[in-house]
C-alpha cells in the first residue's frame, strides 16, 4: 500500500501540474491575436498533411492552400509537436532574414543540434558570427578559386570511373559518390577510393537520422546516426593527428585543404578551434553540402534531358570555353566566370525546384507581425517557393526561362534558394563551382535520354528523384 502511495501520488501530482500548465498556455494563446490557421491535433498537428505534400514534391501546395484560406502574409500551423508561423512572400523572407538576433534566431530540430553539437548550426549570436567568418575564410570565392583546377581534375576522374563506357547510369546514385569525393578531397585531402567508400557508407547512415525524431534507442535512425557520426569523427581524428605532425614538419601546406586551414587559422578573437569543434564543423559541411549538391545535379540532368534546346546552348557555351584552352589544360577561375548562361540555367532550376524547402527560426520574444501576435518560442518557417511560385514576382512562372537572371534579375527577397541574411548558405560559392565544373565536363562528353521523362522528385528532406533518375548515355565524339 505504501509502495502504491509512493508511486501513484507523485505521478498524479505531475500529471495535474502538466494539465494546469497546458490549460494556462491554451488560455493565454486564446487571448492573443495569433495568425489564422489550424494547429490540428495535439502533438501531431498538421505533420501528416505536410509529409504527404512533401513526398509528392508539392510542399508549395500545402502552403498555397493555407495562404489562400487564411492570410497570404502569414499563417499558423503545428508540426513535429511545435507551433509554427509560416512567413510568406518577399515581406516574410525580408522579416526573417533581417531580424536575426533581434526578434528571431536560427532554429534546427534537436536531432541536428545533438548530432552537430559543437558546430555552427548549434550556435547563435556573436558565437555564430565568429564561426561563420572563420569557415567563410576558406569557402569564399578568393580562396576557392585556387582549388578550381583540382575540382576539374576530380570531376574528370569521376566521369572516367563512373560514367565512361556505360550505356545507362542512375544519376542520383553516382552523383552522391561525386559530391562526397569532391568534399572529402577539398576538405580533408582524402583520395583513397576504399577509405572514401567506407566513410560514405557511415555517412549515408548519418544522413538518414540527422533530420527526424531524436530518440536515442538501439535500432532507431537517430541511434544509428549517432554511431555513424562517432565512426566518421574517429576517422577524421586520425587524419587530423597526422596532419598536425605534417604541418609542424612542413610536410603539409597550410593551404592544402579545409582541415589544414582550420588548424592554422585563428578566429577574429585570436582563438583556434578545438579538435572537437573542427570535427563537428567538418561533419556539418559534409552534411550541408552533400544532399543539396547531389539533388541539384540530378535536377540539372533532368531539366537538360527534357530540354534539348537548353542543352545545346549550354554545350555551345562550354565548347567555346574549351576552344580557348590548350589540350588537357584544367579549368581556371576566368573560365568559370564565362559560364554565364549555364549559371542562369542552374538558377532557373533552383527557382522551379529548390532542393532545400526553406528553414526555421525561433521567436526570441513576443512580437507582432502583419498585425498578428507571434509568441515567444514559436517556430517560424520560410519557404523559397512562397516567392518562387508567385506570378506577381515571376511572369509565366511555370515556364523555364533562363533569361530572368540577366540584367538586374529578380527583385530583392523574391529569389531565395540559398536563403538570405546572416544565416544564408555558407557553401553557395562552393556549390556554384562544383555544379558548373560538373556541367562543363558532362555536356562535353555526353548527351542523354531520361528513362522516365516524367520522373517526379520528392522532398525527403531534400528534393530527390523517386527512382534515382536512370538515364541512357550517348557519348559525344
Ligand atoms: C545548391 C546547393 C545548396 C543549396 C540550395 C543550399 C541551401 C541552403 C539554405 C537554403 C540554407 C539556409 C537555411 C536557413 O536559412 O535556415 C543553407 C545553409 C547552409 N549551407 Fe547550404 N546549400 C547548398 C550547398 C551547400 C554546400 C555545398 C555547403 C558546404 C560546403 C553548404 C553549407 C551550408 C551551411 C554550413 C549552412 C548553415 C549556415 C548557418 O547556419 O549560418 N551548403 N544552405
Amino acid at each position: 500500500m505504501e509502495m502504491i502511495k509512493l508511486i501513484v501520488l507523485p505521478t498524479a501530482l505531475t500529471l495535474f501540474v502538466l494539465f494546469l500548465y497546458f490549460i494556462t498556455k491554451i488560455i493565454k494563446l486564446r487571448k492573443l491575436n495569433l495568425p489564422k490557421g489550424n494547429l490540428g491535433l495535439p502533438v501531431i498537428g498538421e505533420t501528416l498533411e505536410f509529409f504527404k505534400a512533401s513526398l509528392e514534391g508539392k510542399q508549395i501546395r500545402f502552403i498555397q492552400e493555407r495562404m489562400k484560406k487564411y492570410d497570404s502574409r502569414v499563417f499558423k500551423t503545428s508540426m513535429f509537436g511545435e507551433n509554427i508561423a509560416v512567413f510568406c512572400g518577399t515581406a516574410g523572407n525580408k522579416y526573417l532574414f533581417s531580424n536575426e538576433n533581434k526578434n528571431v534566431q536560427l532554429w534546427w530540430p534537436s536531432s541536428v543540434k545533438r548530432l552537430l553539437r559543437l558546430s555552427l548550426v548549434s550556435e547563435v549570436g556573436d558565437e555564430a558570427k565568429i564561426t561563420r567568418k572563420l569557415l567563410m575564410s576558406f569557402l569564399n570565392p578568393e580562396t576557392l578559386r585556387n582549388y578550381l583546377p583540382k575540382m576539374d581534375w576530380i570531376t574528370q576522374q569521376h566521369i572516367n570511373t563512373h560514367w565512361k563506357g556505360k550505356e545507362q547510369v542512375v544519376v542520383y546514385e553516382i552523383t552522391q559518390i561525386y559530391t562526397f569525393q569532391m568534399a572529402c578531397c577539398l576538405f580533408l585531402s582524402m583520395e583513397d577510393p576504399i577509405q572514401l567508400s567506407n566513410l560514405l557508407s557511415y555517412f549515408e547512415e548519418f544522413l538518414k537520422g540527422v533530420i527526424g525524431f531524436s530518440i536515442n534507442f538501439p535500432g532507431t535512425r537517430f541511434h544509428k546516426a549517432m554511431k555513424a557520426a562517432d565512426a566518421i569523427k574517429k576517422e577524421i581524428k586520425l587524419i587530423m593527428k597526422k596532419r598536425k605532425v605534417d604541418l609542424e614538419e612542413k610536410k603539409a601546406s597550410p593551404a592544402q585543404d579545409l582541415l589544414s586551414h582550420l588548424l592554422v587559422t585563428p578566429d577574429t578573437s585570436g582563438r583556434f578551434m578545438s579538435e572537437a569543434e573542427i570535427l563537428d564543423n567538418m561533419l556539418l559541411l559534409l552534411f550541408a553540402g552533400h544532399d543539396t549538391s547531389k539533388s541539384v545535379i540530378s535536377l540539372i540532368m533532368k531539366y537538360l534531358g527534357n530540354m534539348p534546346e537548353v542543352y545545346e546552348q549550354v554545350l555551345k557555351e562550354q565548347l567555346e570555353i574549351s576552344q580557348g584552352k590548350k589540350e588537357g589544360e584544367l579549368l581556371q577561375w576566368e573560365d568559370v566566370q564565362k559560364m554565364k548562361y549555364s549559371w542562369n540555367v542552374v538558377s532557373e532550376v533552383l527557382r522551379l525546384s529548390p532542393p532545400v524547402g526553406g528553414g526555421y527560426r525561433n521567436a526570441m520574444k513576443d512580437f507582432s507581425y502583419a498585425s498578428y501576435n507571434i509568441p515567444i518560442d514559436w517556430k517560424l518557417h520560410w519557404n523559397p517557393q512562397t516567392t518562387h511560385m508567385d506570378p506577381t514576382l515571376f511572369t509565366n512562372l511555370e515556364n523555364f526561362d533562363a533569361s530572368r537572371y540577366e540584367g538586374e534579375g529578380p527583385i530583392p527577397y523574391s529569389y531565395a534558394p540559398f536563403g538570405g541574411g546572416p544565416r544564408m548558405c555558407l557553401g553557395q560559392e562552393f556549390a556554384r563551382l562544383e555544379i558548373l565544373v560538373f556541367m562543363h565536363n558532362i555536356v562535353k562528353r555526353f548527351k542523354w535520354d531520361l528513362v522516365n521523362p516524367d520522373e517526379k522528385f520528392k522532398y525527403d528532406p531534400m528534393l530527390e528523384p523517386e527512382k534515382g533518375l536512370p538515364i541512357q548515355l550517348h557519348p559525344s565524339h
